[in-house]
C-alpha cells in the first residue's frame, strides 16, 4: 500500500455538522410545530437534496449544490406541512453557519504538523463551502476546498474524484478519501482512493459494487491511520 500524502473529506455530516444546526434551530423560542417534526424534516431534506442531485446527474440537468439544497428543503418542508418562508430562510441560512464536529480542529492541526495535504472535496457551491468553512474556522488547516462546480456533475461521478489528483499531483492510492456517506465512501473504494467511512450513525453498509476500506464512528483516528500517532 502507499504512503497516504493528502487527506481528502467530504463537507457536510462528515467535517461540518448539518444535524446540530438544524436542532438548535428546532430549540429557539417560538418554534413549537418544528421543534415536533423538526428531525423528519432533516432527513427528508437531506434525502432530497442528494437524489436530486444524482438524477440530475443521470439526466445531465445540472443545477449547483445550492439550487438541490432549496429544493430538497421544498420538498421537505411541504411534506411536513410547514411551507413557512421564515422558517425556511432560517433553515437554509444555517447552511452558511455550520460548526465543524468538535474533533475536527485537532484533527486537521495534526495532519498538518505531519506534512499531511488536506481539502475538502464536496458537492457543495464554491460559496457555500467558503461559508461554512469559514463559519467553522477550519481554513488555515485546509490546503485546497474542491468543488465538483469546477466539473459541472456531483459525486459519485469520477470525474469528481479526478480532481484530487489534478489538484495534488497524487496517485488515487496516496489519498486518503473520508466521507460520512456510506455510498461515497464506497465509490472513492472502488475509484482507488484509500477510504475511511465515518459512521456516526451506525448504519447499515451500502450495499453497492464495493466497500468502503475503512470504517470509524468519529474523526479522531485520521493521523494514526495516515501513519502519524
Ligand atoms: C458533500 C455532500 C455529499 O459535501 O455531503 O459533497
Amino acid at each position: 500500500m502507499s504512503e497516504i500524502k493528502v487527506c481528502v473529506f467530504d463537507a457536510y455530516g462528515t467535517l461540518f455538522d448539518v444535524s446540530a444546526a438544524a436542532r438548535a434551530l428546532s430549540e429557539e423560542p417560538g418554534r413549537a410545530a418544528f421543534s415536533k417534526v423538526w428531525q423528519q424534516v432533516a432527513a427528508d431534506w437531506r434525502a432530497k437534496q442528494l437524489s436530486y442531485s444524482w438524477l440530475r446527474a443521470v439526466a445531465r440537468d445540472y443545477v449547483d449544490f445550492w439550487q438541490v439544497t432549496q429544493d430538497g428543503l421544498d420538498w421537505a418542508l411541504e411534506r411536513a406541512g410547514l411551507a413557512d418562508p421564515e422558517l425556511r430562510e432560517a433553515l437554509l441560512g444555517l447552511y452558511w453557519q455550520l460548526a465543524a464536529y468538535p474533533e475536527v480542529p485537532a484533527m486537521l492541526a495534526a495532519l498538518k504538523r505531519g506534512g499531511l495535504q488536506t481539502a475538502i472535496l464536496s458537492n457543495g457551491s464554491p460559496a457555500m463551502l467558503e461559508g461554512a468553512v469559514e463559519s467553522a474556522g477550519i481554513g488555515a488547516d485546509l490546503d485546497a476546498v474542491l468543488s465538483v462546480e469546477d466539473v459541472g456533475i456531483f459525486k459519485p461521478d469520477t470525474r469528481v474524484y479526478d480532481m484530487v489528483g489534478a489538484r495534488f499531483g497524487c496517485t488515487s492510492d496516496e489519498a486518503l478519501f473520508v466521507s460520512s456517506n456510506g455510498w461515497d465512501a464506497a465509490f472513492g473504494a472502488a475509484y482507488g482512493f484509500d477510504t475511511l467511512w465515518v459512521n456516526r450513525a451506525g448504519e447499515p453498509v451500502d450495499r453497492l459494487g464495493s466497500v468502503p476500506g475503512r470504517v470509524a464512528h468519529d474523526l479522531t483516528g485520521v493521523p494514526q491511520i495516515v501513519g502519524l500517532s
